[in-house]
């Protein structure tokens, strides 16, 4: 509260929801466009009625940021489509926990991952600030193996497609202050989702089958926006910015690669590759630490009393390895070679003779998985550093301190001064962590998930991905998870099938 208010600029007595003449959205304020969209059953042309960049809060800190743009389909190949109730795809472009903007965005589409303009380094996915890869967003392969943003897709699926800026972490003021620090992107799509509602039957499309995407940082925002509807504990915030007063649960949360859980994702990272060599180092992490993470992981994972899907009843650190392969990897490795020509098949398991292919079935161990998969990509811790380094430091800092440690772990091993967590850090980790609301079973979360993961993804470690799944199923959710065999950090194989679940669980 005291960051948020000291960053906003609340006016506790002025009068803020739906009518509150900022939020009100104007149907009639659109521009028609025409864009031609690669989709997996070729290009469509899609004429839309673009809105925005529209403010979604009445005390915006950055409205460059604060700001989010609406498409509404109005004809698909010369073919009138009426989105009036159409399901509503909320696609965020948050890479690496950084700014993203729909400033000067003229079109579907055209959203910047990082707050910097297109084309830039790090809008693009390659390097970002303090070495990290920024390569979420809202870019992803069309299922025909062409990349298309998926707010494009939407729309050419005939659903409006929202596009919201968030504030991220690396934003700081004239004074130095870290305005875009934890809470603040979880806050800020929170608030578009209370604008959004707040216009019902202003706003095209059906407000009660709103469906988040993102991918990456993106993709853990999204879990957690699905995860944390309507929870009060971000009422604080959000009435500093003057959200408009409606509800801001969600429908469903599609979710690539979540970089989630940050506070127990160092222990995971170790269990699932502490034995790999790091990445441009050919160095194994220092095992005696390694080891003590990995020990983290167990007492976490015996914690969370989850019980593993489709009856495999409870999931330890010990049996973990063979959930994830019988219930991901191997599955997944056996739909990537049934797809395979014959020949490519055969090239491809002479090439990887860790995997047994027999009737039409994949079989291989942890073992030769891990060894598969090669180089892990983060050093030892991977998400607290040891030096304040990594991208999740920044996204816990607060005022004019730029990084900050956010467990007692690295906190103790800290070798930039701070030997403890600061008061304030469970609060603020709880507000950021989906797993904290799915534990504690959110009645207003989101019913509908959709989770995939890359096989070769190792910015976290895969049972996050899967610790989501499996709390949600347990809760009684819909959850269809998937992993993509081979594939990296913010793949997406299948976006048409995505669209076309859009389609299923909002009917
Ligand atoms: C992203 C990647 C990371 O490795 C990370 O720690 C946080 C975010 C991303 O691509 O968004």
């Amino acid at each position: 509260l005291v960051a948020a208010v000291a960053a906003g600029c609340a006016t506790p007595d002025e009068p803020i929801g739906p009518t509150h003449v900022g939020l009100t959205f104007d149907p009639t304020a659109y521009t028609e466009k025409t864009t031609t969209v690669a989709t997996s059953s070729g290009a469509k042309s899609v004429t839309y009625r673009f809105y925005g960049p529209v403010t979604y809060v009445a005390n915006p800190v950055d409205a460059d940021y604060q700001s989010l743009t609406v498409s509404v389909p109005i004809s698909i190949d010369g073919r009138p489509v009426d989105a009036a109730n159409a399901p509503i795809v909320l696609a965020n472009s948050v890479g690496g926990y950084m700014p993203s903007s729909v400033k000067g965005s003229t079109g579907v589409g055209e959203q910047t991952m990082t707050g910097v303009p297109a084309g830039s380094a790090a809008a693009s996915g390659s390097a970002a600030p303090s070495g990290e890869v920024a390569s979420g967003g809202n870019t992803m392969l069309n299922g025909a193996g062409k990349t298309v943003s998926l707010a494009k897709l939407a729309v050419a699926a005939g659903y409006v497609a929202v596009e919201p800026g968030v504030r991220g972490r690396t934003l700081v003021n004239a004074k130095g202050d870290y305005y875009g620090v934890a809470p603040a992107a979880i806050v800020d799509l929170k608030a578009a989702v209370r604008y959004l509602r707040a216009n019902a039957g202003r706003l095209p499309g059906d407000v009660e089958r709103l469906v988040s995407t993102g991918t990456s940082a993106g993709g853990a925002l999204s879990a957690l926006l699905g995860a944390s509807g309507d929870s009060p504990l971000y009422d604080s915030y959000l009435r500093d910015l003057g959200a408009a007063s409606a509800s801001d649960a969600i429908f469903a949360a599609g979710c690539w690669c979540p970089i989630a859980d940050l506070e127990n994702a160092d222990g995971a990272y170790e269990w699932n590759w502490g034995t790999n060599s790091i990445a441009g180092t050919g160095k194994l992490a220092d095992q005696k630490l390694s080891a003590q993470l990995r020990d983290k992981f167990v007492t976490y994972q015996q914690s969370l009393k989850l019980t593993g899907r489709n009856g495999y009843g409870p999931l330890t650190a010990d049996n973990y390895t063979d959930y994830l392969l019988t219930t991901y990897l191997r599955p997944s490795a056996t739909r990537f070679l049934t797809a395979m020509s014959a020949a490519a098949r055969s090239a491809y398991l002479a090439k990887n003779p860790f995997i047994d292919f027999a009737a039409g079935t994949a079989f291989f161990d942890w073992d030769g998985y891990v060894d598969h998969v090669g180089a892990r990509k983060k050093s030892l811790p991977a998400f607290d550093a040891f030096d304040l380094s990594a991208g999740e430091n920044n996204l816990f800092g607060r005022g004019t301190t730029k990084a900050r440690h956010f467990t007692a772990y690295s906190a103790a091993r800290s070798t930039s001064g701070s030997k403890a967590v600061d008061a304030d850090i469970p609060d603020l980790l709880n507000l950021m962590n989906p797993m904290y609301h799915l534990r504690t079973a959110n009645s207003q979360r989101c019913r509908k998930w959709w989770i995939r993961l890359g096989t070769k993804d190792s910015d976290t470690s895969l049972t996050v991905s899967s610790n989501i799944a499996a709390a949600a199923a347990g809760l009684g959710d819909e959850v269809n998870h998937r992993m993509y065999w081979d594939q990296g950090h913010g793949a997406n194989d299948d976006a048409a099938a995505f669209i076309e679940w859009v389609g299923t669980v909002t009917k």
